[in-house]
């Protein structure tokens, strides 16, 4: 507990020198503005590799209907439920293929686009409570069951009944107010997708060795780290906010289904496919298969867009920034937020060897009971998330797993359940050592919080310029 002295001496002189009141409060400046720095084909491919992605971002953003006669919304599938039409819809800021689109957007300032979908060509949804015009996009998941075993599930938010391309089906939407009403809906906000195709390519042993390298430094802060791994195959799997998905492919088929109810070689079945609410022949989308439209499966360029897409590229750096960055490792974000990574050997022009930023270690960790949502995916448990990378975090509107706020110091301080205190110390608290200060950062936090103000701007002014 060295350093933590030493930390408090350093705050108590800081107060001493700025007591009068001279410098303003440490703030999250906000979104960068300026041009959308990410949304672009990774440099280096070839003329070919570039032209698919030219086709797939196009794909990425095709809006669905249920039967695909309306224009404009010719992609067929959509429902019977549904959270949103198109992959664009979600993933927007500060550029398709982003994260959830907002008002407070310097590039593209437009309300949650999920209000107007929920009536759009006459019908009958009504816009659940946490769903609002300058909130996030969401997808909202039930906890438990009404038996009181675990659930977990994505409940979609809308569905088809009512709409002019669904004559017949009525099928009702969940009774979101009485589930809220039960303490029992979590939330999940869209993550960006920029720059995948450099994690799908990283080595599961490159990822362990990250982790195995800081082990000790990890310890002397109560940071641990797990991996999360595919029940099929044993090796980690590394998308989603829980780290509970496989490859940029799956996640293309199981959101395909999941978010537009769009039947696909990957996911073939209807979620909700009652009786009167099915309109097409399944799948809904598929690859090579006489009749069909194309011959890549929407899945399939879905998933070369994101691969073949460049990571999100940092704005301007100052004094401030570069000040930021040390800070953010000396005081231990770094430890999972791993600044680099390197890829393996790739088939895909100029993406095998490649050192790239990503502020992640794509690990899992128990990140205390402010933050948990009491559901489990694989190996993941209520408490643990994946390490959110935070390359493209200074053009995003809205932070942690469930979009609980814009303002990134708010987003520092929700990493501890332990108050926050800058001098916070779980032995002498009074909180119940088994429900608070759990979380893995409680120690980071700490070092964060006793920090000077300025100190604590140049972290923030870093995590803007990212
Ligand atoms: C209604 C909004 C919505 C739509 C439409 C949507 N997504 Fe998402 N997306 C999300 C949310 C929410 C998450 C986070 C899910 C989680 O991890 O629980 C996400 C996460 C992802 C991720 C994980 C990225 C990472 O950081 O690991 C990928 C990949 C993805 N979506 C691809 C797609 C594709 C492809 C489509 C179109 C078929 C699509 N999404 C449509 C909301 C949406
Ligand atoms: C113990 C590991 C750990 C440490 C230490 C840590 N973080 Fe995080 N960080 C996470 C996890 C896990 C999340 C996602 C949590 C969630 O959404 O519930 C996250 C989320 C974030 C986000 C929001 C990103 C998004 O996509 O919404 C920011 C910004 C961030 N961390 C910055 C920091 C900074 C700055 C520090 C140091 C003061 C830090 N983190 C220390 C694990 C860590």
């Amino acid at each position: 507990m060295k350093s933590r002295k030493v930390l408090g001496v350093a705050l108590c002189c800081t107060l001493l020198l700025f007591a009068p009141g001279v410098l303003q409060a440490q703030h999250d400046p906000g979104p960068r503005g300026g041009a959308a720095g990410a949304g672009g084909p990774y440099p280096t491919l070839s003329p070919a590799e570039v032209d698919l992605f030219n086709q797939a971002i196009l794909r990425f953003q095709e809006a669905a209907s249920v039967s695909g006669n309306i224009a404009g919304e010719d992609d067929a599938g959509l429902g019977p439920t549904f959270n949103g039409n198109s992959c664009a819809m979600c993933h927007a800021q500060p550029f398709i293929g982003g994260t959830s689109p907002g008002l407070i957007s310097p590039q593209n300032p437009v309300p949650n686009p999920q209000v107007a979908l929920a009536k759009l060509h006459n019908a009958s949804n009504t816009v659940p409570s946490f769903i609002t015009p300058d909130g996030p996009v969401r997808e909202a998941r039930f906890v438990r069951n009404r038996d009181g075993s675990p659930d977990g599930g994505v409940h979609d938010l809308f569905t088809i009944a009512g709409r002019d391309d669904a004559p017949g089906c009525t099928l009702a939407q969940p009774d979101f107010a009485q589930q809220l009403a039960f303490n029992n809906v979590i939330f999940r906000i869209p993550t960006p997708v920029f720059g995948l195709g450099l994690v799908e390519n990283t080595p599961d042993e490159t990822l362990r060795a990250n982790l195995a390298a800081t082990r000790d430094a990890r310890r002397s802060l109560g940071i641990g780290g797990t991996f999360n791994t595919s029940g099929n195959d044993g090796t980690i799997t590394r998308f989603g906010w829980k780290g509970q998905n496989k490859s940029l492919l799956v996640f293309a088929g199981e959101a395909y289904n999941v978010e537009q109810g769009v039947t696909n070689e990957l996911f073939p079945n209807e979620r909700s496919g009652v009786f009167g609410c099915v309109f097409n022949p399944l799948p809904e989308d598929a690859s090579g298969i006489p009749g069909s439209v194309s011959p890549l499966a929407d899945t399939v360029s879905f998933a070369a867009f994101m691969r073949l897409s460049a990571p999100p590229t940092p704005g301007p750096q100052t004094a401030s920034t570069q000040k930021g960055a040390t800070l953010f490792s000396a005081i231990g974000c770094a430890l999972c937020h791993s600044p680099s990574l390197t890829t393996g050997p790739s088939i895909f022009t100029g993406m095998g060897g490649v050192t790239y930023q990503p502020f992640s270690d794509f690990a899992v960790h128990h990140m205390g009971s402010d933050l948990a949502d009491g559901i489990s995916q694989g190996a993941a448990g209520g408490d643990q998330f994946r390490t959110a990378p935070l390359w493209g975090v200074g053009q995003r509107l809205f932070f942690l797993h469930d979009g609980r706020t814009p303002d990134l110091l708010q987003v520092i301080e929700d990493h501890t359940d332990c108050g926050g205190k800058p001098s916070g110390n779980e032995h002498s608290s009074n909180h119940d050592h088994s429900q608070h200060c759990s979380s893995e950062a409680n120690q980071v936090i700490r070092n964060f919080n006793a920090l000077t103000p300025q100190q604590q701007q140049d972290i923030l002014n870093f995590l803007r310029s990212l």
